[in-house]
């Protein structure tokens, strides 16, 4: 019985349809200028890493554009993303779907017969490690001992139209972020990108454009045993202001829990951020390749 239960709960458990790539190349349009971030260490250009796996991120349940929408760095260890990639377009008209959390079966590694255990629904069941060892899942969010819930890096608000906003809801665009800081400092931070993109990020045909790259440093703590909580979450984005003929960039980073007194977050400059990852994410970060 209790095995039929495990079936039907994981088969209610969605896969998404993104592809994971030996190289970004497929989706290099959601990268400015084509050029994906230096991040020595953690990302090889050409060259497929055993434990940072490059996404092209697609949303599975319509045929509608076979397109990619963002593309993520996943990192199979922490079992977070180290970043998601997108571009900006301004904000379509929708409400925020409602739709179940996605994961990526080609995050997992399948090893032979272990068909049933694949289904139980608890990560900690023997089997189960195996196909989801390299990726959270849904039920690794059931616990609440840290306070945390599901912190998108493409934020669905960020989205120009429903079927993006859809695919952003993948749990390796996913970080484990603490409650009211997702819904309260970075949520502003989301909100205030979003409108100096929207004033000052025009392409050459005067369309709203810029590229984001949203990421996460691990931190000490696991949910669930699991799901690595990080310490902190950065933002950048860059883009060419036609108008004014200049590139525009901006950065944030803070800390994953609520300011005290709802204190905003100060903007940082492209340079700062860079230099505040270079000494705790990896050497010499350089994210993208003009706006320095
Ligand atoms: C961000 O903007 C949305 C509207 O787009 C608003 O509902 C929300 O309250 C804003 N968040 C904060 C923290 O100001």
């Amino acid at each position: 019985m209790r095995l039929f239960i495990t079936v039907l709960l994981a088969l209610s458990c969605p896969f998404g349809r993104s592809e994971v790539l030996q190289t970004f190349n497929k989706c290099s349009e959601f990268f400015s200028e084509g050029q994906v971030p230096v991040i020595p260490g953690i990302l090889n250009l050409n060259s497929e890493h055993a434990r940072y796996k490059k996404i092209c991120q697609r949303y599975s349940f319509t045929s509608v554009g076979s397109g990619y929408t963002f593309a993520t760095l996943y990192d199979t260890e922490s079992r977070i993303p180290v970043f998601s990639a997108y571009k900006y377009t301004a904000r379509g008209d929708f409400i925020r779907p409602k739709i179940p959390w996605m994961i990526e079966p080609q995050v997992m590694i399948f090893t032979a017969f272990f068909m049933m255990p694949h289904l139980s629904p608890d990560p900690h069941v023997v089997g189960m490690t195996v196909p989801y060892r390299n990726q959270a899942i849904h039920e690794d969010y059931f616990e609440n001992r840290y306070g945390v819930n599901r912190g998108h890096l493409f934020p669905n608000c960020h989205a120009a139209d429903e079927f993006t906003a859809k695919s952003t809801f993948t749990l390796t665009n996913i970080v484990p972020q603490n409650i009211r800081f997702n819904a309260g400092g970075w949520n502003r931070i989301e909100n205030e990108t979003r409108d100096t993109m929207s004033t000052h990020c025009y392409d050459n045909n005067n369309k709203v454009l810029a590229h984001v790259l949203t990421g996460a440093i691990p931190g000490k703590n696991k949910l669930n045993n699991r799901v690595n909580i990080p310490s902190y979450m950065w933002t950048a984005f860059c883009c060419y202001n036609s108008r004014e003929r200049l590139w525009v960039s901006q950065a944030y980073w803070a800390l994953n829990k609520q300011e005290k007194n709802n204190a905003a977050i100060s903007k940082k400059s492209l340079q700062e951020l860079q230099q505040f990852l270079s000494q705790n994410l990896a050497k010499n970060v350089q994210l993208f390749k003009n706006c320095n």
